[in-house]
């Protein structure tokens, strides 16, 4: 087998691409001829089977470790089909600060089908015990949160699910296989939002679902066939492109982070930093012997008192003011305003998002120039308050 950042390059090899091409084609059909009645070729519908997007799910299948993948139009329609293969009756244990999509996808959606949710704190093995019903069939968690930043041990989490024949699901879209690959952890399905460090540019949305086992392959392959939400050929095409250059990306993002965060570090309006690669951080040691690094997100809590965080957002040129992550282009968002806004002032406050938070999703830009746009954000949300 050749090693990760080869096999990002280079997919497993596709037996039906007798041009040449470097790149797997881009096989824009939806359906496919039979040679005969009697011998159907290797795909007929391209909801069913494509072989773009084969090629994409094959690697992703590599990439994490799993015995099968399947990509979907975007990272909620991955989730649907994932949760798809409960029924009726069943129970999951849910972390407390899973995406809000998955959030209202749980509780909007799939209560009402029949599903019952207990919220934990994952990092907390004696909750998620406790929380364990006769009808529990999953723990769903996100191994680092948004956008605290929490790190749940997957090792620990799967050990105690197995141990109550419960399957462990993992959403890796924060730090992608390239840091953390959760079924070599014991995890039994591995979710991408796909849209975020996978692709990494901004310009598709996609989801992904890996799995472990035979079983559970076709379990998955049957909802991806009969609900539809599939990945086209080309988007197919352009997360390929993507995944190719992952591990340059992440080890730029990484890099700039921690330059970042040695400024920020010095500056007095700043109150609190929330990033597990930094040894004095509580994640830290779970995340550095489950994961290669912390990845390209970071957070931090502003003085209110000195600064005011609206307008150092606002005052930021290069960090665009956007709710996504894990692209190339550096983004910045206000978590109390933007991406969670539609929790109470009083439910923030119990999940720690404070009105001076801020999280950055840190691109491949040179980071002198990240540097310069954060500083002179912050002059000028000085400047403002003082003003009044
Ligand atoms: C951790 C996580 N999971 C899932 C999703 C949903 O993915 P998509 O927006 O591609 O549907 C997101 C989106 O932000 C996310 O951050």
């Amino acid at each position: 087998m050749t090693n990760f950042n080869t096999r990002l390059v280079h997919p497993p090899v596709q037996d039906d691409n007798n041009t040449g091409a470097v790149n797997v084609p881009i096989y824009q059909a939806t359906t496919f001829a039979f040679p005969s009645v009697e011998t159907p070729g290797k795909d007929d519908y391209s909801r069913s089977g494509n072989p773009t997007r084969r090629a994409l799910e094959e690697q992703l299948a590599d990439l994490e470790g799993g015995v099968a993948g399947f990509a979907f139009a975007s990272g909620m329609a991955a989730i649907h089909a994932a949760l798809a293969i409960f029924k009726r009756g069943d129970h999951l244990i849910v972390g407390q600060q899973i995406y809000g999509g998955t959030f209202r996808l749980l509780h909007q959606f799939f209560q009402r089908w029949g599903l019952s949710i207990t919220t934990v704190d994952t990092r907390d093995l004696e909750a998620i015990a406790a929380a364990i019903r006769p009808n529990t069939k999953a723990i769903y968690f996100e191994p680092v949160t948004n956008p605290l930043l929490h790190v749940t041990p997957i090792k620990a989490v799967a050990r105690l699910a197995h141990q109550h024949q419960l399957l462990t699901i993992v959403d890796n879209t924060f730090l992608s296989p390239y840091l953390l690959r959760p079924l070599s952890l014991g995890a039994d399905i591995v979710i991408h939002s796909a849209t975020k460090y996978l692709a990494g540019h901004s310009v598709v949305s996609a989801g992904a679902v890996i799995v472990n086992s035979q079983e559970l392959a076709q379990r998955l392959y049957f909802i991806q066939n009969a609900l539809g939400s599939i990945l086209s050929p080309t988007d197919s095409s352009t997360l390929m492109l993507g995944i190719k250059t992952l591990g340059l990306r992440l080890d730029r993002q990484m890099a700039n982070v921690k330059q970042l965060i040695h400024y920020l570090r010095g500056r007095p309006e700043v109150q609190q930093i929330y990033y597990p690669g930094i040894a004095c951080q509580p994640g830290y040691p779970t995340l550095h012997q489950e994961a290669r690094g912390a990845g390209g997100v970071f957070s931090f809590e502003l003085d209110e008192e000195t600064v005011d965080p609206v307008k150092f957002v606002n005052s930021l040129h290069l960090f665009k003011l956007a709710v996504s992550l894990g692209a190339v282009e550096s983004l910045v968002e206000l978590p109390s305003r933007m991406s969670h806004a539609e929790l109470k002032p009083a439910e923030q406050r119990a999940a720690g998002i404070k009105p001076g938070l801020i999280r950055m999703a840190v691109g491949i830009e040179d980071y002198h120039d990240q540097l310069a746009d954060i500083q002179q954000a912050i002059k000028h949300a000085h400047q403002s308050k003082e003003e009044l």
